[in-house]
């Protein structure tokens, strides 16, 4: 069985580029400035998880961890 993910943005790092929201809206949205956060507490649900390691690898301020539970 695959592990979980989680996915965290890291709110000092984003600049909000906004590819992971473009890449992936189902698990990113952004706030009134443009800078991402992780939808709810960041569990990315299943089928998703490419989605989660695509917004990771585009994301050009290395804001966004992939975290696997
Ligand atoms: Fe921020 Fe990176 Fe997304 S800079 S808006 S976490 S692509």
């Amino acid at each position: 069985m695959a592990a979980r993910l989680k996915v965290h943005v890291d709110p000092d790092k984003c600049q909000g580029h906004a590819r992971c929201k473009a890449l992936a809206p189902e698990l990113f949205e952004l706030d009134e400035y443009g800078n991402a956060h992780e939808v709810g507490d960041g569990t990315v649900p299943p089928g998703l998880e490419d989605k989660a390691w695509l917004a990771k690898s585009n994301c050009p301020e290395i804001a966004i961890d992939v975290i696997e539970e």
